[in-house]
């Protein structure tokens, strides 16, 4: 992995959103911290994946990478250039190369278009290929057949294929323009549990094939570890550990990724476990805790972590972990 080439550098990103509704009298402008100082890398080829509980900024993150939200703070590099300096030749191909798949296909996809305007309609807007050119069909032809649906369905509406081959439609039209990264937000959790593991087979198979990059957030730790090559666990904005996903999974440090691992282990009887139940709510995100953010729900929470921030320690080659614990 550490050979591979950085597409996307991330440094100390932030999003702040104002508070609807605080109190401008008190001069003091309340912030929601939905994203609030994080770093990584995508490289060429991998699946790197957010986890964390709701709220705690994946997808607000996703959001800046693909240019739907302006960083408060941070910068995001692609390919060594930051895109805050993008001209709007650079911005065009940047859309192009950072493509995304939502959690819901009937929302991405519009109800009154064929599957070969939905899948094509990057190639008529970005290549200039025009409706009925044969280059067209035979392009989205060959990219449902890469998706595994029927090239005969390509005059096919939303409503005529099944939840999991409109998920299909959504990566074949993602994939159109051969993209560098797709964005995959919760890609298969609004799924029948039975066609889950098919799409996550063909997202497999499919980076294998074109050799795209994903960034990965799922609530599913099973779809996280099945799918990905390094995980970022969030909690309130913030990275609290991060690892290659084998090393994560089977030597979780921070308290909170061990709750929600055992968390995620709870439908599993047969594994024997000493379980660590997250109790509490996740605190609000305009107002975090001093100290370790995590302090109000953690097992093992001690004096110094009410007042002081841990740092990111590295533990071992590429595994960091952000708690007074390992210091
Ligand atoms: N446009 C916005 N204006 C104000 N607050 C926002 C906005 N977008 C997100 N937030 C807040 O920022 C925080 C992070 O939201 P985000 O959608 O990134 O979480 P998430 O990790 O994707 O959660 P989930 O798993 O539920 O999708 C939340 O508290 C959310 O309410
Ligand atoms: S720093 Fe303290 S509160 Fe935070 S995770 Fe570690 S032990 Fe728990
Ligand atoms: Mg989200």
């Amino acid at each position: 992995m550490s050979e591979q080439t950085v597409l996307l550098d991330i440094k100390d990103l932030k999003k702040h959103f104002p508070v609807k509704g605080s109190m401008p009298w008190s001069g003091v402008k309340a912030m929601i911290r939905a994203v609030d100082g994080i770093s990584f890398d995508i490289r060429a080829g991998e699946t790197f994946s957010l986890v964390g509980e709701s709220g705690c900024g994946k997808t607000t993150t996703a959001k800046m990478v693909l240019l739907l939200e302006t960083p408060t703070e941070g910068s995001i590099q692609f390919e060594g250039n930051d895109i805050g300096g993008f001209s709007s030749s650079q911005l065009h191909d940047y859309r192009g190369a950072v493509q995304a798949v939502f959690q819901d296909p009937w929302s991405s996809l519009s109800p009154r278009m064929r599957a070969r305007f939905i899948i094509g309609e990057p190639l008529m807007v970005n290549k200039g290929l025009s409706s009925r050119s044969s280059e067209l069909a035979d392009k989205v032809s060959q990219l449902l057949n890469d998706v595994g649906l029927d090239p005969n369905s390509i005059d096919n509406y939303p409503h005529e294929f099944s939840g999991g081959q409109r998920q299909r439609v959504a990566v074949a039209r993602a994939l159109s323009l051969n993209p560098r990264i797709i964005v995959l937000d919760e890609p298969v959790s609004a799924l029948d549990v039975s066609i889950r593991a098919q799409i996550m087979n063909m997202l497999k198979d499919l980076q294998a094939e074109y050799g795209v990059s994903y960034l990965l957030i799922a609530h599913n730790l099973a779809t996280v570890r099945y799918l990905s090559h390094r995980v970022a666990v969030m909690y309130l904005g913030q990275i609290v550990e991060f690892a290659e996903s084998e090393e994560l999974f089977t030597n979780p440090l921070h308290p909170y990724t061990k709750a929600l691992i055992s968390a995620a282990l709870s439908t599993r009887p047969d594994i024997e476990r000493d379980e660590i139940v997250l109790t509490g709510e996740v605190p609000s995100p305009a107002n975090p805790p001093a100290g370790c953010r995590f302090h109000t729900r953690c097992p093992w929470a001690f004096d110094r972590c009410v007042g002081e921030e841990p740092k990111v320690k590295e533990m071992a080659p590429g595994h960091t972990v952000s708690c007074h614990l390992f210091d």
